[in-house]
């Protein structure tokens, strides 16, 4: 089994009468997806994806990888939040968090940018593409996004002044609206190729599309194989029972846990390599549920590393939690502990045991020590770190984060509370047509 759930760690707050009684309420909430008639059903393309995607542009995408791979050194991939993160979550759960410096690789390094507007981030990247070969691939589905926009012409520009022109254009790969929008015009008119962020997808849904599949296939990974995960994951959380579905049973559980004060859910993993998908499900259960006052504030941790920084709180602090943790079965690597005469350490009782195995340990240990800490823990064991787990997991998510939004009450597919501050940030920064903001904002600041 690619994917299980386990209930074991939860502790008491949850028992069979809550989770009876919500569950009609979370088949409605599936109902209202599969009919397509829910709030945001302009942005369901994601449903259906992993099965009905676009063929000839899949095809088109190993061959702009392949192009890549051959032709560059460095591939920098500029976007921002749906537009960024899972594309390096996959490149960083399936491959390494140190991807890039693995020496022996024949894939190009990837690096990310526009996924800030820090002047000292950008201006590392350049220093690391100085004298080497680089493609960039702009991934924007407006086209006008503020931070990948800046990056973009500063990456354009050096590509240009480095291959001309014209060499330029062979080199830059973007990633935008299919007919509408700015980005798709201006790569058009400038010869780029282009591929497709689908009109009903949105950004944190998006992985599955040209958004993650370019990057990720420059790193080496088998896309195929991450969309049959995705397929079966779509087929296996079918059906519209609580005690069978497991993605529905998560969903019951996290929101039966919300309307008993438990207000945050911490996502816990024991591989560093998980980091980057952590953000990745931060972004997308954080966006689609944190509206109208109403949502789980989506946290993560890595564990043992954040043991030793918030194991203190979440053993005895505030009890606000709970954690849902993604335990990765097998790690594929064997690495055992040497034995040392010196024994100063005094961990020889471990000797020629597997790092894998402690690092488990720690995992039970840590189970049993925050459910007694009343930190119900909800326990998502995942076969590996294969692409093809990585695919299931995805639609795992995405599902029942879509589903869990519609329990909730709310639109789980749009995002108004991200326009505040950029009306703010171009009206301080002078932008035409936000003078009157600019006027209140600057009358507040002098107050
Ligand atoms: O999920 C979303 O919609 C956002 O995170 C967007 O992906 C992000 O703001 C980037 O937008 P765009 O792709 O239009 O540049």
């Amino acid at each position: 089994m690619t994917l299980s759930l386990n209930t074991k760690f939860l502790g008491n707050l949850v028992n069979d009468e809550d989770l009876k009684n919500i569950s009609n309420e979370v088949y409605e909430a599936q109902k209202l997806l599969g009919s397509r008639s829910g709030a945001g059903n302009d942005f369901l393309g994601w449903v259906d994806l992993p099965e009905y995607y676009d063929k000839e542009e899949f095809e088109r995408i190993k061959k702009a990888a392949k192009k890549i791979q051959d032709t560059c050194d460095v591939f920098i991939v500029i976007g921002i939040g749906g537009s960024y993160l899972g594309a390096r979550a996959a490149i960083e759960f399936v491959k390494s968090p140190v991807y890039n410096n693995i020496s022996n690789k024949k894939t190009p390094d990837v690096y990310f940018a526009g996924n800030s507007i820090s002047a000292s981030a950008l201006s590392d990247l350049l220093k690391i593409c100085e004298g080497k070969d680089i493609c960039i691939n702009v991934v924007s589905k407006s086209g006008t996004t503020t931070e990948p926009a800046i990056a973009f012409r500063v990456f354009r520009n050096l590509l240009e002044e480095k291959y001309g022109k014209d060499g330029a254009k062979e080199r830059i790969f973007s990633t935008t609206d299919k007919a509408k929008g700015t980005l798709k015009k201006f790569s058009d008119e400038n010869g780029y190729e282009t591929f497709v962020v689908p009109d009903d997808v949105g950004g944190r849904f998006s992985v599955l599309t040209a958004v993650g599949l370019l990057p990720i296939a420059v790193a080496g990974i088998d896309i195929d194989a991450m969309m049959k995960g995705a397929q079966d994951a779509r087929k296996a959380y079918a059906d519209c029972d609580i005690d069978t579905n497991d993605c529905l049973k998560y969903v019951a559980i996290r929101n039966v846990l919300y309307r008993k004060n438990k207000s945050v859910e911490i996502l816990a993993a024991y591989e560093p390599a998980v980091q980057m998908l952590c953000e990745w499900w931060k972004q997308l259960f954080g966006e689609s549920e944190g509206k109208d006052g109403k949502g789980i504030f989506p946290s993560s941790v890595i564990f043992s590393t954040d043991l030793h920084s918030l194991g203190q709180f979440i053993q005895d602090g505030s009890r606000i939690m709970f954690e849902t943790v993604l335990d990765i079965k097998n790690s594929n690597v064997e690495l055992l502990i040497p034995n040392d005469p010196a024994n100063v350490d005094k961990l020889n009782f471990l000797a020629g045991k597997d790092l894998d195995y402690v690092n488990h340990t720690a995992m039970l240990g840590t189970l049993f020590a925050h459910s007694d800490g009343n930190v119900p823990n909800i326990v998502l064991e995942l076969k590996d770190r294969s692409e093809y787990s990585f695919g299931y997991l995805v639609y795992f998510f995405e599902l029942a984060c879509a589903i869990s939004g519609y329990t909730l009450g709310v639109n789980p597919f749009n995002q108004p509370g991200v326009e505040s501050y950029k009306k703010n940030m171009f009206a301080l920064l002078g932008k035409e047509g936000y003078e009157e903001l600019a006027g209140e904002l600057s009358a507040r600041i002098n107050k």
